[in-house]
């Protein structure tokens, strides 16, 4: 049978062969570096077992909705996100390509922190524990690893959605897990400190939550599933027929949630085992509690050390890679579609550009890891200028976009009553092929009136926090938020010119296409 329904899905579709691939490959996107340091990290510094809570909370309010929406409508149009969106309604086209400029953003950074990985991982039988600044200052070497690392994820979207993407997830995802799994173990049972460092990590206290942490919750929760920002839209138009989108956005949220935890089960047991044992205190914040505390960790646990230093970064490898493919494929996958271009040469060309700008990034990054201010932008190193461009001010941009399209610009209505009603929206929804069974109206109704509002929240809470940041109770006016809100709306207003001007009356591409392609002539291609 499942023979059967290869041949079939090699014949007649540009996607997915099965449900699980589907799952594996959004799984693969969704789990990244962002669970295994940045979700452990918040999590300890804004009040423990609290956070998860309210993270857990978001990923049902805004992440499940969110990504159930960019799901389907990926589904129905079985296109890229600017036909998709365009297939909502006419005049929101920009909202996809909008989408597609976040993962070329974040594909710049991501490419330079996955050649981090890839150095600890390839580095972890020598001394890790003191690489991070002399490796950071050489730009030589990180852009070889750079480079490496872009390499894998090139090579694996070359391959193709079935052939590639979706082989390599169904692989690395299960790897991924496995060694997760072990490494927790592990480090469980580390003896000394591990007591503390659970207790450090998820002790809840709701009093250093706050708001910020609410919030921080909530960015982080989108971030980590993949949304607002094409990639769910993306893959799921490569989803067949027998993928179910509820069931599949449930399970690749709750797999996202478990990496996210279990990593933090994990690395702060180490930590404070390293305390326990040496009295001497790691830092475990950012980039630092990756690529410097855990080596250490690991340096002191003798050969045992060097061998889950090597699993631990070997995940981290994967995980960033099975993220980096999703980035350039939704990217590509436009370029393809829209301009019937080969898909070899389409992503060779991308990454060669992302590499490109990704050698500043680097730069910069390795210049404020030893100290040094220089290469910033608004007082920032170019990845944290990025980053808080691409996640704090276009992503909700992008998943209040994909809401709002699809809870009330999809379905014009009868009446303008219709419009309103929920119900109306669900029995659409259902009559299309979205089956949500109980959960159908609970989902019209968040995706029309709730989820739009809290995403817009988000939004401006986030944006006045960076121009108008609060200090001891104040806050006060900065000129370097304004320059990156600013940077990010220029972003918009290009995404929306070019649409309007170049895009929104000619065709732009659907998955077909591509299969198109490649059945022209073999000679076409010399
Ligand atoms: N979700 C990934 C993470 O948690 C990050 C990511 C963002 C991946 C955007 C792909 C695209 O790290």
């Amino acid at each position: 049978m499942d023979l059967g329904l290869q041949a079939e899905g090699a014949k007649k579709r540009n996607g997915f062969i099965g449900g699980l691939g589907f799952i594996m490959a959004a799984a693969g996107s969704a789990v990244g570096l962002g669970n295994l340091w940045s979700f452990p990290y918040k999590t300890s510094v804004s009040g423990g077992a609290a956070f998860v809570f309210v993270y857990i909370f978001s990923v049902i309010v805004f992440g499940l909705v969110v990504m159930v929406a960019e799901i389907y409508i990926g589904k129905r149009a079985q296109a890229n996100p600017v036909t998709a969106f365009k297939k909502m309604h006419k005049n929101l086209g920009w909202l996809g390509l909008i989408a597609l400029m976040i993962p070329f953003i974040i594909g710049c950074y991501y490419a330079v922190l996955g050649g981090y990985t890839l150095k600890f991982t390839v580095n972890s039988f020598s001394d890790n524990s003191t690489v991070l600044q002399t490796f950071s200052g050489n730009v030589g070497e990180v852009i070889l690893f750079t480079v490496i690392f872009m390499a894998i994820a090139v090579v694996i979207v070359m391959g193709g959605v079935q052939n590639g993407i979706e082989k390599a997830s169904k692989i690395l995802m299960p790897v991924l897990f496995v060694i997760l799994v072990a490494v927790v173990i592990y480090c469980l049972c580390l003896g000394s400190g591990v007591k503390e460092g659970l207790n450090f990590y998820l002790n809840p206290d709701f009093g250093a939550l706050g708001f910020n942490g609410v919030l921080a919750a909530m960015g982080q929760a989108f971030f980590s599933l993949s949304l607002g920002m094409g990639i769910m839209i993306s893959y799921g138009s490569y989803a067949g027929e027998n993928v179910k989108v509820g069931r599949s956005a449930l399970l690749i949220a709750l797999f996202d949630t478990l990496v996210a935890v279990l990593a933090g089960l994990a690395i702060f047991p180490a930590i404070y085992h390293y305390q326990a044992e040496t009295g001497i205190a790691l830092q475990n914040e950012g980039i630092v509690l990756m690529f410097a505390s855990m080596p250490i960790v690991f340096k002191t646990l003798g050969v045992a050390g060097k061998i889950v230093s090597f699993f631990f970064f070997g995940m981290v490898t994967i995980a960033a890679v099975t993220s980096v493919i999703s980035l350039l494929e939704v990217v590509s996958q436009f370029l393809i579609q829209r301009y019937s271009l080969g898909r070899k040469k389409t992503i060779a060309v991308l990454g060669v550009i992302v590499l490109v700008l990704s050698i500043p990034i680097g730069i910069s990054l390795g210049f404020s890891l030893n100290g040094k201010q220089d290469l910033t932008i608004a007082g920032k190193n170019l990845l944290d200028f990025f980053d808080l461009v691409s996640n704090t001010v276009l992503m909700p941009v992008c998943a209040f976009g994909a809401c709002v399209a699809l809870g009330w610009f999809t379905f014009k209505g009868e009446s303008k009553k219709d419009r309103f009603r929920s119900k109306y929206l669900n029995d659409r929804l259902e009559e299309e092929g979205l089956k949500l069974g109980k959960f159908g109206m609970i989902f019209a109704f968040m995706v029309k009136y709730v989820t739009p509002i809290l995403i817009a929240v988000i939004e401006v809470v986030g944006v006045l926090e960076k121009v108008f940041p609060v200090e001891s109770g104040k806050s006060y006016f900065s000129l370097n938020g304004l320059i990156i809100v600013l940077t990010a709306y220029v972003i918009v207003l290009i995404a929306v010119v070019v649409y309007f001007a170049l895009l929104k009356n000619k065709p732009t591409g659907s998955n077909e296409d591509e299969l198109i392609e490649k059945k022209k002539p073999s000679g076409a291609e010399k």
